[in-house]
């Protein structure tokens, strides 16, 4: 995303605007601001002069410093057109293809993909003539985003609130994401397995799902259809993936062998327990038990039993090791029948278990490494992606 124009227009979420403005500028986009004379009752141009460092235009003929401003010249080399807040008034405007200022003419000759975050009163929002609206610039192939539910500034509850600037953010981002998974039926295991002693207590792992549930979200924001196969976390599931919730190693083995039929890609995250207790007590155990040793039985190792039966589907594999990292995940990879290999050595900081950012190499069938920097998880997703593409 190089270079956005962020159209606002009035309403009392205008001031998010400016955050949102600073998060795409952060993100490294050359941002230009589109107001409408109503926007500029709510929040200053000034402001967002400030945050992008390029005059803020209104006017159809001229910018504020007197220069004159032609909207196809704004859209050159524009990769993304956002709309937010988009009143009501706007919106019905685009969608009759009225155009009687600069957003509204500039919308008519964008060809880049535009979003339009409605953002307004839930009694105006939920009007059938909005909503008629609202479907039609669908049509029209804008990417419109829900706006969120809860208090508005006019003091009622119901939806029409504008989303959190994150939120419209990762929404464009996504918009633009290449969708080269398009259809493809995929599979992600995430989280730990837990592995019951008693009713109160188990064996696991710190791992917390980030790196699946990012694969996930990645993969539903490049086309495929995910299904999440997921051990105990406390995250959200990406929107539109089919969630299957799990606990146990077996749990997991018995759910995704029974997604495993359709599906052409699959990506095991998940740090699954290699081990379960022998025993598992239906009542407490009492301290006074006296107890001083657990027996253990292997479980089954899910990844190696798809590997057998793989077919021409693509398997991708983590480890996550702590002393001859390569040799170990080299073997693994072996053993296992993957095509991928992402490996991360646990004591090198802020890689592994329970943070936001990775430290990986990834070792594909040829044994050929690709040593990467610490990165955010949701990055790492898409370049590990980035290499399955090449694959498919
Ligand atoms: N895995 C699995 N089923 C298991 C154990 C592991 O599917 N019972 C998968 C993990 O999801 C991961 C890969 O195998 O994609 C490697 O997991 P890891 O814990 O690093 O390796 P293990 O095979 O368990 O070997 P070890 O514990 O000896 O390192």
């Amino acid at each position: 995303m190089k270079k956005v124009v962020l159209g606002v227009t009035g309403g009392i979420a205008a001031y998010k605007a400016a955050e949102l403005a600073r998060l795409f500028v952060r993100g490294g986009a050359d941002v230009h601001v589109v107001m409408t004379e109503a926007a500029i009752e709510f929040i200053a141009p000034l402001t967002f002069q400030v945050l992008t460092g390029h005059p803020v235009y209104v006017n159809m003929y001229a910018d504020r410093s007197g220069e004159k401003i032609n909207h196809i010249d704004l859209l050159e080399g524009t990769d993304v057109v956002v709309i937010a807040p988009a009143t009501a008034n706007t919106m019905a405007k685009m969608a009759s293809g009225l155009a009687d200022n600069l957003l509204t003419t500039l919308y008519l000759a964008a060809r880049c993909p535009v979003v339009v975050v409605p953002s307004m009163n839930a009694d105006m929002y939920e009007h059938q003539a909005v909503q008629d609206n609202i479907r039609r610039l669908s049509e029209y192939g804008c990417h419109l985003m829900d706006p969120d539910a809860g208090e508005l500034a006019c003091g009622v509850y119901g939806r029409g609130r504008m989303p959190d600037p994150l939120d419209i953010n990762a929404f464009t981002r996504a918009v633009l994401r290449p969708k080269d998974f398009s259809g493809l039926k995929t599979l992600v295991s995430a989280g730990p397995t837990r592995e019951p002693l008693d009713p109160v207590r188990f064996l696991s792992n710190p791992s917390t799902g980030l790196m699946g549930y990012a694969l996930a979200r990645a993969l539903k924001e490049r086309g495929a259809e995910v299904i999440l196969i997921s051990g105990q976390t406390h995250l959200q599931p990406p929107a539109g993936v089919k969630k299957v919730d799990v606990t146990t190693t077996e749990e997991m083995f018995d759910a995704v062998f029974g997604h495993y039929k359709d599906c052409r890609l699959v990506i095991k995250a998940a740090a699954v327990s290699d081990y379960r207790p022998m025993e598992v007590s239906q009542q407490k155990v009492k301290k006074n038990n006296d107890l001083s040793t657990i027996e253990l039985a292997r479980n089954r190792d899910i990844l190696m039993e798809l590997g057998k039966e793989k077919g021409d589907r693509i398997l991708v594999g983590f480890a996550a090791e702590t002393e001859d990292v390569f040799e170990n995940a080299q073997q693994k990879l072996v053993r296992k029948n993957l095509d991928l290999i992402v490996v991360n050595n646990l004591k090198e900081p802020g890689a592994g278990f329970a943070v936001p950012t990775n430290r990986v190499s990834i070792i594909d069938r040829s044994g050929e490494v690709e040593n990467l920097p610490l990165m955010e998880k949701e990055e790492l997703a898409h370049l590990i992606l980035d290499r399955i593409a090449g694959m498919l």
